[in-house]
């Protein structure tokens, strides 16, 4: 552990811990001022009134998506510095596909899917460049990043749905299930009535499979087991005819029976709305299941992203031949688990070079060096590993002859 120092602060308590992580009471106060302005200037820019839809309508690179995210940076403005969550990351939703998203725990997977519904949590959390383009079911396109609060509002919980992994944390727990569901309704559905919006909740319940529907309407959520709330958010979630919607972790929290029957659903769902998923979670074996393409995400960054069958059957990046290798079930665990040996990088300090340089086995002389390109092995299929660059396959070639000879 390092050593106490009086009068600096001591940000993260690590075995190793490095002396940049010392901050000094200068250094705090500059931070501090540095942030109390950024959050002014952006606390501004977003209560914007009566902007004009001109100034944030654009057009889509291709019309076939549903989304595009391109070089999307959001940064956490901390009292220790600034937390690069989600540093360069660009990935398109095409429309009615699942595109998972994979990663391990803290590499900004929420954050990604959070800034797509402008959920950041603000002032600290902020989307600070990038673009994110969203295509209406009118053929409309939205640029998420310069819409004001206000504008988003329709788009949010109407177009864009949203399922997280509790769902206790989304529903109300003082409100019937049935008063949620209709409240959403009659928020985003025009004319609609008590009435309607009742008849609504009922079908969508139906829909969802659950079977003693008028009991479920009139419960509150702490009346239901895990699995039945997960099938009341996604009730909810398709009350408004989502085009998109986003599955956080969705059945992370439950038992794999329970996990099997929603995933299912999920399915089904898209299927019949003829919408698309991005789907959320640390789970390959959910991936291989649900997704169409997957991108997989490594420290606020994309490391490879591809079809399903190119990232399964021919991953690229050291970093998903670790996750593949780390899967409970694959072939090359024996005994044990794998896992993926070492830390994340601190996110308040990234390295300039390749962000898995400290738990990469293939890693050469290069990885030290520089970040690495993005790197294109098929039309979708693609990773940032100096390993597949031209220009140092010479580098490789040499330390491989090295490594033979001694
Ligand atoms: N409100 C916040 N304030 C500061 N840092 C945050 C906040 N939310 C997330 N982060 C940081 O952003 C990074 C990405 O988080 P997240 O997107 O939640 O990861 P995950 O991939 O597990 O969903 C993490 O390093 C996390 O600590
Ligand atoms: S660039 Fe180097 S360190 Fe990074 S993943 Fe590729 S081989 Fe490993
Ligand atoms: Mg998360």
């Amino acid at each position: 552990m390092g050593f106490f120092n009086f009068k600096n602060k001591k940000i993260q308590l690590e075995d190793d811990i490095d002396e940049t992580m010392y901050l000094s009471l200068k250094e705090e106060r500059r931070i501090a001022k540095e942030n109390k302005k950024v959050f002014r200037d952006y606390t501004k820019l977003k209560r914007r009134k009566n902007v004009s839809e001109e100034e944030y309508l654009t057009q889509m690179r291709d019309s076939a998506n549903v989304v595009e995210i391109d070089d999307l940076h959001t940064y956490f403005y901390t009292d220790v510095g600034t937390v690069k969550s989600v540093n360069g990351v660009s990935f398109d939703v095409p429309q009615g596909k699942i595109v998972g998203v994979v990663g391990e725990s803290g590499c900004g997977k929420s954050v990604t899917s959070l800034s797509l519904m402008q959920l950041v949590q603000a002032p600290t959390g902020q989307i600070v460049s990038g673009s994110i383009r969203y295509q209406d079911a009118t053929g409309k396109c939205y640029e998420i990043t310069d819409m004001p609060t206000d504008a988003m509002l329709h788009i949010r919980g109407k177009d864009i749905a949203m399922i997280f992994q509790e769902p206790m944390t989304s529903l109300n727990p003082v409100f019937k299930i049935g008063n949620q569901m209709d409240e959403v309704v009659l928020l985003h559905v025009e004319d609609a009535t008590r009435e309607s919006a009742k008849e609504r909740s009922i079908e969508m319940l139906n829909l969802v499979g659950i079977a003693d529907v008028e009991k479920v309407y009139d419960s509150y959520p702490h009346e239901l087991s895990g699995g039945m709330r997960q099938r009341v958010m996604i009730a909810m979630a398709l009350s408004c005819d989502p085009r998109l919607i986003i599955a956080d972790e969705p059945t992370t929290a439950l038992d794999v029976t329970i996990q099997a029957q929603i995933l299912e659903l999920l399915r089904e769902v898209k299927d019949r709305i003829h919408g698309s998923i991005m789907l959320i979670t640390h789970d390959l074996g959910v991936i291989a299941e649900m997704a169409d393409l997957v991108v997989v995400m490594y420290a606020g960054r994309i490391v490879e992203k591809g079809t399903v069958q190119e990232i399964f059957k021919n991953p690229k990046h050291p970093y998903t031949i670790g996750l593949m290798k780390s899967r409970p079930g694959s072939q090359n665990t024996g005994d044990r688990l794998y896992s993926i040996k070492g830390q994340v990088p601190n996110p308040i300090n990234m390295p300039p070079y390749c962000y898995f340089y400290n738990r990469c086995d293939k890693a050469f002389a290069p990885c030290s060096q520089s970040y690495p390109e993005l790197m294109q092995f098929s039309k979708t299929h693609f990773a940032n590993c100096h390993l597949y660059d031209p220009k140092y396959a010479s580098n490789l070639k040499d330390e491989k002859m090295e490594k033979q000879n001694g």
